[in-house]
């Protein structure tokens, strides 16, 4: 296998970085990138494999390590996050748990904002004190009860933003830079801006975290996480827990994945565009209480969302693909997903088509009202994932959706 170009990828620019990156060419010169379906790879002789194992010859050993078609996703992934390096997980939890695991021990103290994805949450307060690590939630765009949670053992904080499901933003920046002080690593899950709209390594991220079963995919079809960082993190924290706990991403679901990245610009930018478009006509609805989206004035933290969710100079593109509304109450909001018949009823995001979720019955049934109520949570809203069907026939949908609510 040779690298496909000669010239340094990392001069090009996002298009062309989805389209060419990482990708690896076999003797039989295919156009499109080959799925590697093997569990394990052959050597030349004894002193090959001797030297492979030792580290001191390049190449694969066994595809619970690593693999050339996840090798190729994870280098176009890391080409477009601008990371060093990029670890493939089998989904996007694999990716999560992975992340935390290795840097932490027992007695270390996690910070994370209160607004979190379900099983996110579900780490914090359920899986991590059993091993002895404790976990503090701040409410996300406070910055110094951030600030406040900190400890001496504090090993790292948690940001997911924008966060699931009111789209509540954290200041990345801000919240690295008190993290570091204190000794601290910062972990970003960046599954809802996508790595197109924000660029956390360039906020003084150490970790970024991907489900890419949503954006990356976009299209419904496979599971799969990553985790990026430094090279040199990435070896120390994950490189032994990746071999002996086998969270391995499979080679097909790693080719679909691949081909995902090649369009993955085009689709969030439009979808972004819509859901900019659909947010300002929901807002303007008599029937909808309040309409969150990060690229309204009247989000709580819209100046803060445009400083961060650029691209990292990709231009900036809007406010993402989420938008996030109140109808008052559940019976309202079951009325106009039980309406709707373009949009789909789903708890997935990211996809090409519309999705809808009712988050207090789905997404966030397993947290108590109290919690919920913490993150402003009520029984009215609604978590639009805005695809990539007209704006017009969307706002067709909604409208009807909502005039017989
Ligand atoms: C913010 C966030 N993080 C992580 C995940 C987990 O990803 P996966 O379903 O690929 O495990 C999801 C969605 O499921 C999510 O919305």
């Amino acid at each position: 296998m040779a690298d496909r170009d000669n010239e340094d990828p990392s001069g090009w620019d996002v298009a062309t970085r989805l389209v060419h990156g990482g990708s690896l060419r076999s003797s039989f010169g295919e156009t499109a990138e080959a799925i590697f379906l093997t569990q394990g790879y052959i050597y030349d002789s004894a002193e090959s494999a001797d030297a492979r194992f030792a580290g001191t010859e390049p190449g694969f050993i066994y595809s619970r390590y690593a693999n050339p078609t996840v090798r190729m996703f994870e280098d176009r992934l890391a080409l477009l996050e601008g990371a060093e390096a990029c670890r493939a997980q089998a989904t996007g939890m694999a990716a999560v748990h992975l992340a935390l695991m290795g840097l932490l021990r027992a007695g270390d103290h996690v910070v994370a904002g209160q607004a979190l994805f379900g099983s996110n949450r579900w780490l914090m307060n359920n899986w991590l004190p059993r091993f002895g690590i404790e976990a503090t939630m701040v409410p996300a765009s406070d910055l110094e009860a951030w600030k406040a949670a900190l400890r001496p053992n504090t090993k790292l904080v948690l940001i997911e933003s924008p966060a699931n499901p009111l789209l509540e933003i954290t200041d990345i920046e801000g919240v690295a830079q008190l993290a570091h002080a204190a000794g601290a690593k910062v972990l970003v899950d960046n599954v809802f801006a996508s790595p197109i709209l924000q660029k956390p390594l360039m906020l003084g991220a150490d970790v970024v975290i991907y489900s890419a079963t949503k954006h990356i995919d976009g299209q419904g079809r496979v599971l799969g996480g990553a985790v990026l960082g430094a090279q040199a993190l990435l070896e120390d924290a994950y490189r032994d827990p990746i071999r002996h706990t086998g969270p391995a991403l499979s080679p097909f679901n790693a080719w679909v994945l691949l081909n995902g990245l090649v369009t993955l610009d085009l689709r969030v930018r439009r979808q972004s565009e819509t859901a900019a478009i659909l947010a300002d006509r929901l807002a303007g609805h008599p029937k909808v209480v309040t309409c969150r989206y990060p690229g309204r004035k009247d989000h709580p933290q819209h100046e803060l969302a445009r400083r961060q969710m650029t691209g990292g100079g990709n231009a900036m593109i809007g406010g993402g693909t989420l938008i996030a509304f109140d109808l008052g109450n559940q019976a309202r909001a079951f009325n106009v997903l039980n309406a709707l018949k373009i949009i789909d009823i789903s708890n997935n995001l990211g996809d090409a088509r519309s999705l809808a979720t009712h988050p207090t019955t789905t997404t966030h049934r397993a947290m108590t009202e109290e919690q919920r109520l913490e993150i402003g949570l009520t029984a009215g809203w609604v978590r639009l994932s805005v695809g990539l069907e007209s704006a017009a026939d969307l706002w067709r949908d909604l409208e009807r959706a909502l005039a017989g609510a």
